[in-house]
């Protein structure tokens, strides 16, 4: 393993009975690093993501965050370890407003004991003030100012999926796992988050793993790419040379892919 390297997924197998949806994948993310992984319907992108959010204990290989063996942490710890995520489906609390939203990606790193806050000891408004502070950044940074007292459930989807980065970004992770964040946006949503993307880069010191299964949007944000196609690597590099690979073309162009 790199010294620089962030993650580290070292030879990886996730079985569901006779299914290898994920079969001996290795791949790495450095520091800052915004990486993709492609490929078709079925290939095991989402049981990746799910492997590294450790809402899977995978089958076999091992997955190291920072050098540290992932084995064994339970899902509710891996956001303090400077881990967060989107999903493909958009995932908030339809219900509050978007500044509440955000303000639920906090870990409980940067949020106080629940008895210091009720008795609103000075340590405990410290940290609601950094915490707001904290989520009006994170809204300004996405152009989503303008939203924070807005219900979650009323925003037009390509804004719930701006709120759902930004919850993943108010703990200040050290990568964000993206899946799939452009899936059922129109194009003028689409370069919405590719421009938010890069203003994150920008201002952030954070890495992304982006899941994604639209090979424009990849090509426009990463700076190398991994595909995966029946949960094995087919390819791997610079997004030029990958997307000009025989192997990724037949797995995206080519039969044999009963397209979900
Ligand atoms: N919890 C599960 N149980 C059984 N099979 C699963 C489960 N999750 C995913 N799969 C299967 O694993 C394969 C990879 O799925 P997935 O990772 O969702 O693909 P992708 O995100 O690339 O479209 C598919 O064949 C899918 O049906
Ligand atoms: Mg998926």
């Amino acid at each position: 393993m790199n010294t620089s390297t962030l993650l580290s997924v070292d030879d990886v197998s996730m079985h569901f009975g006779g299914l290898r949806a994920l079969d001996g994948v290795t791949l790495e993310v450095r520091p800052q690093q915004v990486v993709g992984l492609i490929g078709p319907n079925g290939s095991g992108k989402s049981t990746l993501i799910n492997v590294l959010s450790r809402i899977y204990e995978p089958t076999g290989g091992m997955v190291r965050l920072g050098g540290r063996d992932m084995a064994g942490i339970p899902v509710s710890a891996v956001p303090s370890l400077g881990i967060t995520r989107t999903f493909q489906n958009v995932r908030l609390f339809p219900t509050m407003t978007v500044r509440d939203n955000l303000r639920m990606g906090t870990t409980s790193a940067t949020r106080s004991g629940f008895l210091s806050a009720g008795l609103k000891l000075p340590s405990a408004r410290r940290e609601e003030a950094q915490i707001q502070t904290q989520v009006e950044e994170i809204a300004q940074l996405l152009g989503l100012e303008t939203q924070l007292d807005r219900v979650a459930g009323d925003l037009p989807y390509g804004l719930q999926k701006l709120t759902e980065l930004g919850r993943a970004l108010v703990s200040s992770p050290m990568l964000i796992l993206l899946d799939e964040p452009v899936a059922g946006m129109n194009p003028s949503e689409k370069q919405a988050l590719v421009a938010a993307l890069k203003r994150v880069r920008a201002a952030r010191s954070v890495a992304f793993l982006l899941v994604e299964h639209d090979m424009v949007f990849v090509m426009s944000l990463c700076e190398y790419l991994y595909v995966l196609n029946f949960g094995k690597l087919i390819a791997q590099g610079l997004p030029e040379a990958v997307r000009a690979h025989p192997g990724v073309i037949e797995a995206y162009l080519g039969g044999g892919h009963a397209a979900h």
